[in-house]
């Protein structure tokens, strides 16, 4: 798929105010600092259009993105940052959780993995939570430019093994860049074919 266009459209935290859910869309979330917002950026080949940091708890609402006037790409808080205070992590929980269920036309949820890391509690953790919820969701394995294939591949593999003890299948796992600007072609292919069969809700007024 081409990005002919990107465009942010609003922040949020409340689900009730979010854009009216009449197009696909798809969410990015992962720990914090796992690279969510720059790879928003290396996929729709705009630098700056989600804002980025190397100090982790940068994006803190509900971001979304028009892309071709046609879906949209969510930014989300990550999850697992330290220095929150226990309130505020509550408070993350509910309000992503909430989003995460609740919004009708969220087609796939990508959860973001650091590829330079064997696999975490947390990371686990919440993708069963997701399968609890019956949600579909795509593993990314992020930041791969800064250690070899072989260490990536083999994070990868040692993820896969520990979802298999809580899953009988393990979703597609997509190893990126955003540096190089790798990996993304999948990620928009993907999101190619769920659009092709999104059927647009009559929504009531
Ligand atoms: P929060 O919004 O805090 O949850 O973080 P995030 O997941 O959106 O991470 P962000 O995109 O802000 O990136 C965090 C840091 O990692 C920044 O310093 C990025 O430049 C760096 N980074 C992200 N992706 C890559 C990558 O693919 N390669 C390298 N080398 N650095 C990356
Ligand atoms: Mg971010």
């Amino acid at each position: 798929m081409i990005i002919k266009s990107a465009e942010f459209v609003c922040s949020n935290t409340k689900v009730d105010l979010l854009p009216a859910a009449t197009l696909p869309e798809y969410a990015f979330i992962g720990r914090s600092n796992v690279g969510k917002s720059s790879l928003i950026n290396a996929m729709t080949n705009k630098k700056g259009l989600a804002k980025t940091s190397q100090k982790p708890g940068k994006t803190q609402l509900i971001n979304h993105f028009i892309i071709n006037d046609n879906w949209y790409l969510v930014d989300l808080p990550g999850y697992g940052y330290a220095q929150t205070s226990k309130k505020n992590r509550g408070d993350w929980a509910k309000f992503i959780k909430q989003y995460l269920t609740k919004r009708h036309n969220l087609q796939c949820i990508f959860v973001l993995i650091d590829s330079r890391h064997e696999p975490q509690k947390i990371d686990v953790d919440f993708c069963c939570w997701l399968g609890e919820q019956g949600l579909p969701f795509i593993l990314i394995f992020t930041k791969s430019d800064k250690q070899s294939i072989v260490k990536s591949d083999q994070n990868m593999a040692k993820f896969r093994k520990a979802l298999l003890k809580w899953f009988e299948e393990v979703p597609p796992m997509y190893l990126t860049s955003s540096e190089l600007k790798s990996g993304t072609d999948m990620i928009l292919e993907t999101i190619h074919e769920i659009n092709t069969g999104f059927v647009r809700p009559v929504l009531e007024n």
